[in-house]
């Protein structure tokens, strides 16, 4: 699903664009990665042409700026982006790249000094991302095993999980906060070890509160709600979004009561004010937050939706069946003379 917006009138951002100031347009596209650019590690063949229409392959010769916009993630953008410009033989530099975590940039200096975990991706590769972002004490799930193998008895440190962990004692660690950014990789440890953290106010190990008031809140943020993704098997697969109603299903089942938390990712406005400011520097979700935002959008056939299923949730702008074709009736539509 691509959105393009319009973004009359930023001066700033068409300098960079005089062509198109020319055509007096500030059209810029954002587009959404999986189920529309790729498909797990494969880049889908009309992203290819669709982008290199923007890189200046057009009927009116000129360059449109774009950037992408995805609930993925689970390495350090920089990363993601050499892996992308790879796929999809075009550079992607970071600036013009947004993914699930990249948010919570944000509200780091929130927590700049606050024990913090750290949930999803492979081994400790989300910990360096985090501290890339100036969280200065990140910890996670199988830090708190390697401390503590009895905090969750059914699983084994890998040697390679062993290695990225960071030794720590927990029983004196008050974590502040919980971010999920990508999809964890051990659902019942991160649950179990996620219990513990918010029933006890913070520390591990320390006995759950009596009442709901003697808590003290710690935070808890969620960087990408999607139940289900698109990725190389036929059929969806489940999401960080599943993860989150497994583990409220526990937390309710153990309290009564689901643990309050914050939403970041698509269609969160959050992230689509975000968006913006990095374009003025920059589905489902996908739709009902472009909607939100006032954008144009267009529903490529490609991704989760499929069209057989019946209208979409979100009425889109327009719907067509693959990202370059959206991209060719943008353009038409926005740039004919
Ligand atoms: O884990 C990624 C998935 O939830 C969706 O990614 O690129 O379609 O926003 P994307
Ligand atoms: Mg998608």
């Amino acid at each position: 699903m691509s959105m393009y917006v319009n973004l009359h009138p930023i001066k700033s951002f068409v300098r960079h664009y005089p062509a198109l100031k020319r055509l007096g347009s500030s059209l810029a596209f954002v587009f959404d990665i999986d189920g529309v650019l790729v498909r797990g590690k494969r880049a889908l063949p009309a992203a290819k042409r669709a982008l290199a229409i923007l890189d200046g392959n057009n009927r009116f010769g000129i360059k449109i700026p774009y950037i992408l916009l995805t609930n993925g993630g689970g390495v350090s953008e920089a990363t993601r982006c050499n892996e992308l410009s790879e796929q999809l033989g075009i550079q992607i530099k970071s600036e013009q790249y947004i993914q699930a975590h990249t948010v919570v940039r944000s509200v780091v200096h929130r927590y700049k000094d606050t024990p913090v975990l750290v949930l999803g991706g492979r081994g400790d590769t989300l910990r360096k991302v985090a501290e890339g972002y100036g969280f200065r004490q990140v910890y996670n799930t199988l830090d708190v095993l390697a401390w503590n193998p009895s905090v969750w008895p059914f699983h084994d440190l890998t040697i390679e999980e062993r290695i990225s962990t960071k030794t720590a004692d927990f029983s004196k660690i008050p974590i502040g906060a919980i971010f999920v950014f990508h999809d964890p990789r051990n659902w019942a440890l991160d649950i179990q070890v996620m219990c513990d953290v918010l029933r006890s106010g913070g520390v591990i190990g320390a006995p759950p509160y009596v009442s709901e008031c003697a808590r003290k809140p710690v935070d808890l943020v969620f960087c990408n709600p999607d139940l289900v993704w698109k990725s190389e098997f036929d059929l969806p697969r489940f999401g960080q979004g599943g993860f989150k109603e497994a583990f409220q299903a526990v937390f309710k089942a153990l309290t009564g009561t689901i643990y309050p938390y914050t939403q970041m990712g698509k269609p969160t406005e959050l992230t689509y004010r975000f968006s913006e400011a990095v374009l003025r520097h920059n589905p489902e979700s996908d739709i009902a937050g472009a909607n939100a935002a006032g954008w144009k959008s267009i529903l490529v056939h490609t991704g989760v939706y499929n069209p057989r299923q019946g209208p979409p949730k979100h009425k889109p702008t327009h719907e067509a069946e693959d990202v370059e074709e959206a991209v060719l009736w943008a353009l038409e539509r926005e740039l004919q003379s």
